[in-house]
């Protein structure tokens, strides 16, 4: 699935009305030299199209579990060994919840447990649902097991409320992934 040398980048994209942005993360990234495999769950779909990814990472998007692989093999278990970082932009509280419960019911949900590169959340959703128990547990839940964050920032959000939700800034994102890369904290690390 890689050629060989340029670091490989899993990309989940979840349904947040910041998705869009997901296009910009991936077009950087791709000029950043990096392979981009892009994962995008059925309530991204909602918001971005499988074509935009496609056509920003030259590549496949994956929106299924059920996708047939090549010869047979597990897309998500081939996604999860080759990636060197597993990147969730924009990650909304529903997958956060899912994936600090362990469920692999969508292909998003299989890489992030059955990966062991590090993986980075950016969250992006209402401040009320950023600050909830439920999504501080869940938080809390994935960073004790290794989970790296960036943001969310403080602004002025799609719903118009002022406060902590935003998609942290792509220079942020990338300065991260590229901490993540350079510090080879790359594969197999995580438990
Ligand atoms: C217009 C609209 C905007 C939404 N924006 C967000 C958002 O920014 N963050 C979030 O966590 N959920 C948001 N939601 C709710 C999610 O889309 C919903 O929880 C969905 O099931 C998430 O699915 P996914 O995590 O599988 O992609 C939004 C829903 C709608 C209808």
């Amino acid at each position: 699935m890689a050629e060989k040398g340029n670091p490989r980048i899993v990309l989940g994209v979840t349904g947040s009305i910041a998705a869009f942005r997901a296009a910009d993360l991936a077009s950087a990234m791709v000029q950043e030299g990096w392979e981009v495999h892009a994962i995008l769950t059925p309530d991204g779909a909602r918001f971005i199209t499988p074509l935009t990814l496609a056509a920003l990472t030259h590549r496949p998007v994956h929106t299924s579990l059920w996708e047939e692989g090549e010869g047979g093999r597990m897309t998500h278990l081939d996604l999860a060994g080759a990636a060197d970082v597993v990147v969730v932009a924009p990650a909304s509280a529903d997958c956060l919840a899912r994936a600090a419960h362990g469920m692999a019911g969508d292909v998003l949900g299989a890489v992030l447990l059955a990966t062991r590169a590090p993986i980075l959340f950016v969250p992006a959703m209402n401040s009320h649902m950023w600050q909830h128990p439920a999504t501080q547990a869940n938080v809390e839940i994935l960073k004790s097991r290794g989970a790296r964050w960036v943001g969310p920032s403080e602004g002025r959000l799609a719903c118009g409320v002022e406060g902590p939700g935003r998609m942290a800034s792509i220079p942020e994102v990338l300065k991260t992934l590229s901490g993540l890369l350079k510090k080879g904290q790359s594969r197999r690390k995580q438990p």
